[in-house]
Parts: C-alpha cells; sequence; structure tokens
C-alpha cells in the first residue's frame, strides 16, 4: 500500500481538491486497493468543514466529487504513516518541515516537483480570489496528478 498525503494550509480548496482529482485518477485505472489518499491542512480554521463551495463546484465540472472530504489538520503521526506528503506551496513545506520527525523529513516535497513540464512550482492559493482561481488550482493538479501516478507506479 503506497500512501499519499496532500497539504495546504487550510484543507477547504487545494488540498481536498488534488484528493479528490487524484482519488478520481487512481479509481479509473483501478488501483485504489493499493492506494490511499487523505489530505489535511497546517492550521485548524477549517477543522470539520467540507471543501469550499467554489472548489467544490469547479471539480465538479469535471467529474469529480468531493462532498463526502472533511476538514482535518496535520497530526504528528501523519509523518510516520504517509509514504508522499505532498504540499500545495512554500510555505506548507515550511510548516511541515517545523513538525515534522528529522527522520520522514524526507516525505515532505512540492506536489508540483511531480509537474515539471510546467514553471510554476507551487499551486496558488486561491481562497481570497475569483473563480478562475479555482480552474487554474485544478489544471495545475490535474497534470501534477499524472506525474505523481507514474512515479509511484514505479515503486508497485
Ligand atoms: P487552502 O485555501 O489552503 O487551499 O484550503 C485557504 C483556505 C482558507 C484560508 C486560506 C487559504 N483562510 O485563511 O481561512
Amino acid at each position: 500500500m503506497i500512501k499519499v498525503l496532500f497539504v495546504c494550509l487550510g484543507n477547504i480548496c487545494r488540498s481536498p481538491s488534488a484528493e479528490g482529482v487524484f482519488r478520481k485518477l487512481v479509481e479509473d485505472q483501478g488501483l485504489h486497493d493499493v492506494i490511499e489518499i487523505d489530505s489535511a491542512g497546517t492550521h485548524a480554521y477549517h477543522v470539520g468543514s467540507p471543501p469550499d463551495t467554489r472548489a467544490q463546484e469547479a471539480a465538479s465540472r469535471r467529474g469529480i466529487d468531493m462532498s463526502d472530504l472533511v476538514g482535518r489538520r496535520v497530526d504528528h503521526g501523519d509523518f510516520y504513516i504517509f509514504d508522499y506528503v505532498l504540499a500545495m506551496d512554500e510555505s506548507n513545506i515550511y510548516h511541515l518541515q517545523e513538525m515534522a520527525p528529522v527522520e520522514e523529513v524526507h516525505k515532505i516535497k512540492l506536489f508540483l516537483d511531480f509537474a515539471p513540464q510546467r514553471s510554476e512550482r507551487e499551486v496558488p492559493d486561491p481562497y481570497y480570489g475569483g473563480h478562475s482561481g479555482f480552474e487554474h488550482v485544478l489544471d495545475l493538479i490535474e497534470e501534477a496528478s499524472e506525474g505523481l501516478l507514474a512515479d509511484i507506479k514505479t515503486r508497485l
């Protein structure tokens, strides 16, 4: 079993979107029995909340349902459980590195490391922006999800 944790600040926009997109990709390829997927936030503002309505609407236009997801905060134990801890931006990386046991720090990576063809290195925070921000987030996530799955397949 390979375990993937997507991380952003609030766990209501970017990381649940990544969880939803990657979950669909994994299910479509029949790999849901070997890849476990979750998401969490570095901060606790939205613990217990569903994904942002704008994020859910944008995802649903691409056939992705994430209405079952619930916000939670990253936990110390996550660094032992997950094989990949994938941050949306450098600020998330900073907070994760502060929390992680030193022997697990190597698991923390930028999600867009798996989309090297893109010039962007971070998935930008769409929370205070307009709807187009959510579309851009999904474009980036879809590309990185393909790269991530290819990387995981080399380990299966
Ligand atoms: P996310 O977006 O990190 O992609 O879930 C945000 C959600 C909430 C806030 C910031 C970013 N906030 O400040 O409440």
